[in-house]
């Protein structure tokens, strides 16, 4: 067992994870199969928050049959998936040799060492409610220069469509003291930007302190002279006036705010437990352009929750047009099994959502493109990420709005930041020229 490869689905705290699982096998002296290869080892961390989440494993696993009885490749299922179905994963896919969760993360190396010596599949999968806050593990970051810092693991929200609270358990905190000694060893290791990472950030430390301190986390967090800062996600509900505060002052932290509105109705809203009205979100929208008039908005919208009549959608509609978002990830609804929405009546059929679905996503191009217009012949402060996939000669990079920029460069930028005079603006990006490439903040 000498080579391995990690396939990620899901959110970015999966992605975190999976540098984890990459830092620990790496910290044993197993390397990365090269591209194309087959691994001797693959682990999938997977992701069950909705349904095509949960295909996608069955299809990549399924295909992976032949080439593990040929060449003995040990297949480890971890992750939401493996939290969720434990040992009964083992009977859709009795092909799998180690079925792990969310929780125990740390033990991966000496489960495949368990299931390499023993004819049948290992499976360990810890009760959330037992675990404990595991920050403490090697990482093997997909940039050298970003780096994910998970401050809160689990969520108490209980949204009635999801599944994130059963599969990741309730929410802790981490120390400010850990979260920032992090940062200070990340920023040594070349790092120049960090997403504080947390199902809801907004409501960090209560656990620990009584009360939310995510604000005072992010004057910490800047304090270190990181150069760049995001977060995600935030619940609107806990989104305080502190926190928008900060992020007005700090200029470290990037004006860039995720912020879910999932539905535009009243009704709808409550359904799914989300705990404020379409009028309370547009007055905290209100508030942070207010606060930043150059804010980059993005959300997540879901179509076709249980009982979503037109006028529902149309309050959607309006919500997401007065919102002015810079992106949003748009969502047809998924029923889970286990979650109270999954047995309300009136599930919505799919010829029905499909147009709303189409008429969202439409709305929200156009809203993109009207916050990128504006920017052309602005200046922006570019962090690149390296040559762009589809043509080598073109640099790509994001803006503390997070928006892609591409410039036609050669030089090789990757992880510095640089000046860039935006001359053109598309939906999903920005074109411009490079007018400086210092490489410092
Ligand atoms: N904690 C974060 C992320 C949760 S999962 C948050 O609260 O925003 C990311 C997104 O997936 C959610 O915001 C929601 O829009 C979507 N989602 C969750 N469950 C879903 C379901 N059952 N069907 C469709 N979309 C869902
Ligand atoms: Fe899911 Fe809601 Fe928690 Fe987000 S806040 S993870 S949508 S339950
Ligand atoms: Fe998916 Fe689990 Fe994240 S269900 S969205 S990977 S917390």
């Amino acid at each position: 067992m000498t080579t391995f490869q990690v396939r990620t689905f899901g959110c970015q705290m999966n992605k975190h994870d999976s540098e984890r699982i990459a830092g620990m096998l790496a910290e044993r002296g197993m390397t990365v199969a090269p591209e194309g290869d087959i691994a001797d080892v693959i682990v999938f961390n997977t992701c069950c928050v909705r349904e095509n989440a949960d295909e996608r494993l069955y299809g990549q696993v399924s295909s992976l049959t032949g080439v593990r009885r040929e060449r003995g490749t040990i297949i480890a299922v971890g992750g939401c998936i493996g939290q969720r179905d434990g040992e009964q994963l083992l009977r859709t896919l009795p092909m799998i040799d180690v079925v792990f969760g969310t929780h125990n993360l740390a033990r991966l190396p000496e489960l495949i060492d368990a299931a390499a010596d023993s004819p049948r599949p290992v499976v360990e999968v810890e009760d959330p409610s037992d675990a404990d806050f595991t920050a403490d593990l090697p990482s093997r970051r997909e940039h050298p220069w970003h780096a994910w810092v998970p401050v809160t693991v689990g969520c108490n929200n209980f949204c009635t469509y999801c599944i994130v609270p059963y599969v990741r358990g309730r929410e802790r905190s981490r120390s400010m003291e850990d979260v920032v000694a992090e940062v200070h060893a990340l920023m040594a290791d070349g790092v120049v930007e960090v997403t504080l990472l947390g199902q809801n950030v907004n409501s960090y430390g209560r656990d620990l302190y009584g009360a939310p301190r995510f604000a005072e986390l992010l004057r910490e967090v800047a304090a270190t002279g990181v150069p760049r800062i995001r977060f995600t996600t935030s619940h609107p509900k806990d989104l305080s006036t502190a926190t928008i505060a900060a992020m007005a002052e700090l200029p470290a932290v990037c004006r860039h705010l995720h912020l879910p509105l999932q539905s535009g109705s009243d009704r709808i809203l409550k359904a799914m437990n989300r705990r404020y009205t379409q009028a309370d979100y547009l007055a905290l929208v209100a508030q942070l352009y207010e606060a930043m008039p150059d804010l980059a908005l993005s959300t997540d919208l879901i179509v076709g929750f249980p009982g979503e009549t037109e006028e529902d959608f149309e309050e959607t509609m309006l919500a997401a047009t007065a919102a002015h978002y810079d992106a949003a990830f748009t969502f047809i609804y998924s029923p889970r099994a286990g979650t109270p929405a999954a047995s309300m009546a009136e599930q919505i059929a799919k010829e029905v959502v499909q147009p709303r679905f189409d008429r969202l996503v439409s709305l929200v191009q156009s809203s993109a493109l009207a916050k990128n217009v504006p920017l052309v012949g602005t200046v922006q402060r570019v962090l690149f990420e390296g040559a762009s996939k589809r043509d080598g000669a073109v640099l790509m990079g994001r803006t503390a709005g997070n928006k892609v920029v591409h410039v036609r460069s050669h030089a090789a930028l990757a992880g510095t930041f640089a000046d860039v005079r935006i001359d053109d603006a598309q939906t999903w990006f920005l074109l411009g020229t490079l007018i400086s490439g210092t490489g410092d903040a």
